[in-house]
């Protein structure tokens, strides 16, 4: 039998990687990319980096406005759903790329699985939180990384096909982990051991409002330390835009630097005295790595990194972000909370179970 998967934004790479080793035990997988994202420092050097199998299709879509780019996914899906007739499709997360995805196969009544279901941020500005609630209502089986997104499908009357497998993104850590330090060395970013924050923005309710980007950017400028911020492309732009990156990439302690790759990111992750972001998957990582995060958003998905002590939301405009720091105790760590590393496993068994 054949499975479709859909990837086409940067954590959808690090999702597929383990899944997709998984997979192709039991499965033939026919891997589309979208080209939602499509710089090297976005996409390829995710394939590259964790071996990920080449992409049977390249759609390169690239960037436009939601509508446009959920509909030019949508259209090639379709397409490639009627000449491939896979068995099923496998989408990631809560982009335009597993939406497109999603509406593609449900329409042609091709069962869909959605990995990382149930999860809510219960803002619907969010264009991600759209992009959640309607996957999971055509969903035919949903993998839930937490109880909390299984009782937030409960909530919304979802209980058929639920399975809670815990968090793909840990078996990626777990498969990773070792690999970084051999490949890597933290002195080439010119920080040490704990003298330093890592920040990463992309978030579009921080970047878009120039007074809640110039906040964000104001609260790093009254840190202490040095704050390493490998830059998205969206971020970029914005902070070019509003004069508030200079020419050197530097601002004060802030010091820009290009998107890294995943090894790259799990040592700075690894070694930072904390980590000040807005991405669902730093979050997570932070966790897994034992560093305090500092979410700068008023809610959050991962609802369990906050309840740990280990996560604490700050909104940037009415809080101070270092005092916040220079006050923070973690709470005792606990182990698990996103499963024991082997969600993939799991869900390639319930995939099994439902389509033989
Ligand atoms: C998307 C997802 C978001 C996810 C993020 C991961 C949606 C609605 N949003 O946001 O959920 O957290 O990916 O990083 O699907 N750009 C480049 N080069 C690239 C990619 C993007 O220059 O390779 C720039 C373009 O100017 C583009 C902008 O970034 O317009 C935004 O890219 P897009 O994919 O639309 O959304 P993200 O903000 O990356
Ligand atoms: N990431 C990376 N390099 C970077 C920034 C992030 O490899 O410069 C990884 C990060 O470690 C995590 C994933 O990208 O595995 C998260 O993606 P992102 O923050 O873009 O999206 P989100 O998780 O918020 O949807």
């Amino acid at each position: 039998k054949t499975i479709m998967t859909i990837v086409g934004a940067r954590p959808q790479f690090v999702k597929a990687a383990p899944v997709s080793r998984e997979l192709r035990k039991r499965y033939k997988e026919v891997l589309v990319n979208t080209g939602q994202h499509y710089d090297h420092n976005m996409a390829g050097i995710f394939f590259e980096e964790l071996h990920i199998p080449r992409p049977d299709y390249d759609l390169g879509v690239g960037s436009a406005s939601h509508g446009k780019q959920t509909g030019d996914i949508l259209i090639k899906i379709e397409r490639l759903i009627e000449e491939t007739k896979p068995s099923a499709v496998l989408v990631y997360g809560d982009t335009n790329s597993t939406l497109a995805g999603s509406l593609a196969a449900s329409k042609l009544h091709i069962p869909l699985f959605h990995i990382e279901a149930g999860l809510r941020s219960y803002d619907k500005e969010m264009p991600e939180e759209i992009n959640r609630i309607l996957t999971d209502h055509v969903s035919t089986l949903l993998f839930a990384p937490t109880e909390s997104a299984v009782r937030n499908l409960q909530a919304e009357n979802i209980t058929k096909g639920v399975h809670l497998v815990g968090d793909v993104m840990y078996d990626a850590v777990l498969h990773n982990y070792n690999l970084t330090e051999e490949k890597y060395k933290l002195d080439t970013f010119g920080v040490h051991q704990g003298n330093y924050y890592l920040s990463t923005i992309h978030r579009a309710g921080n970047t878009d409002d120039p007074a809640r980007l110039q906040a964000i950017i104001h609260s790093l400028l009254a840190l202490n330390e040095t704050v390493l911020f490998p830059i998205h492309p969206r971020t970029e732009k914005m902070l070019r835009d509003l004069k508030l990156i200079e020419k050197d990439a530097t601002s004060g302690n802030i010091r820009f630097i290009p998107p890294v790759s995943y090894l790259e990111m799990l040592l700075l992750e690894r070694h930072a005295k904390a980590i000040i972001t807005d991405s669902g998957g730093v979050q997570k990582e932070a966790y897994f790595a034992k560093v305090p995060c500092f979410t700068l958003r008023n809610e959050t998905e991962w609802v369990e990194t906050v309840e740990s002590g280990w996560n604490t939301l700050v909104d940037p405009l009415t809080m101070d972000l270092n005092a916040i720091i220079s006050a923070h105790q973690c709470g005792p760590y606990i182990d698990n909370l996103y499963g024991d590393g082997k969600a993939s496993v799991s869900i390639v068994k319930q995939i099994y179970d439902y389509l033989g």
